[in-house]
């Protein structure tokens, strides 16, 4: 599907190159990010943690005007998890949510400007209230906007996700009588704080690490993954266009075949040349 890119011509000339290398009609539709490596930006050049952050905030936006300039309809950012909230020093934390007020209250008008929409992902009620009034304050304001779909998952794990969405299922087959025999997938969909948004299609993760710490593992089951060594604060849209520029080479099969591959006749081979595997 061709997704509104009517704003293409926004973009930077750098970035307008790569697009122009992309195939409008297999863009991605949903693009999760693991932003990581600030604190080692920082390190690199001698500062204090915080400067890291800071300018992961400056990237942030930077991904997400470019998202909107493309048409790109999900952008799920995981901006603070759990773990990050538990075993972070509490200076660090308190800088990380009064960075999230500064970003949203100095945002808003351009996320507005870029006709994009914030939400939230992740248990938000353990956030400090004027955190989360700041947080309601910015989903308000823009909650008519029709093009990107922001998500900062915040206060967010996986796991987390996963008890959430048991306990209100069990709930909800003690309401209903749903019998466990009658449980299948979309039941456990509807349940996700994600339950409103397609899977991601495309996971970047910045600044090289190989694991998914406990991000949208549910929804992350088919998503084609893509790592960069670039850290977080150096991230800009056209990284964000290189990404999905290398999604595109990529050819999803969810687990059938290769389109064009023909299948084996299993039921002509000797039984002696089938070998058990999986
Ligand atoms: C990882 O860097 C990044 C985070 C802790 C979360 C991302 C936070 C931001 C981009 C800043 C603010 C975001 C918003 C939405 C305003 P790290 O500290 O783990 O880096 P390191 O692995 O190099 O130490």
């Amino acid at each position: 599907m061709s997704l509104n890119s009517s704003r293409v011509h926004e973009l930077p000339a750098d970035e307008a190159a790569v697009y122009r290398r992309l195939d409008p009609e297999r863009l991605p539709h949903h693009v999760a990010i693991i932003m990581d490596g600030n604190g080692r930006w920082a390190g690199k050049r001698s500062l204090k943690r915080f400067f890291g952050h800071q300018q992961g905030a400056e990237a942030v936006q930077y991904v997400v005007e470019t998202a909107s300039r493309i048409g790109l309809p999900w952008l799920t950012l995981y901006a603070f998890s759990l773990e990050n909230n538990l075993r972070r020093p509490k200076t660090e934390v308190n800088f990380l949510m009064r960075l999230l007020r500064t970003y949203l209250s100095n945002n808003v008008q351009r996320m507005n400007d870029n006709n994009v929409r914030i939400r939230y992902i992740g248990r938000t009620e353990d956030l400090p209230v004027e955190v989360r009034e700041r947080m309601q304050w910015a989903a308000e304001a823009t909650r008519l906007n029709t093009g990107t779909t922001l998500t900062l998952a915040l206060n967010y794990g996986a796991r987390s996700e996963l008890v959430d969405a048991f306990r209100s299922l069990c709930a909800e087959t003690q309401r209903t009588g749903l019998r466990p025999d009658d449980i299948d997938e979309s039941d456990i969909h509807r349940h996700l704080y994600t339950a409103h948004m397609p899977d991601p299609d495309l996971l970047i993760r910045t600044s090289g690490e190989m694991r998914v710490s406990n991000f949208l593992l549910w929804q992350i089951a088919y998503t084609e993954i893509y790592v960069t060594g670039r850290l977080w604060p150096d991230f800009r849209g056209i990284h964000l266009l290189e990404a999905i520029e290398d999604y595109q080479r990529r050819e999803r099969r969810y687990g059938g075949l290769s389109d064009g591959t023909e299948s084996d006749d299993v039921a002509s081979l000797p039984a002696n040349q089938l070998v058990a595997g999986r």
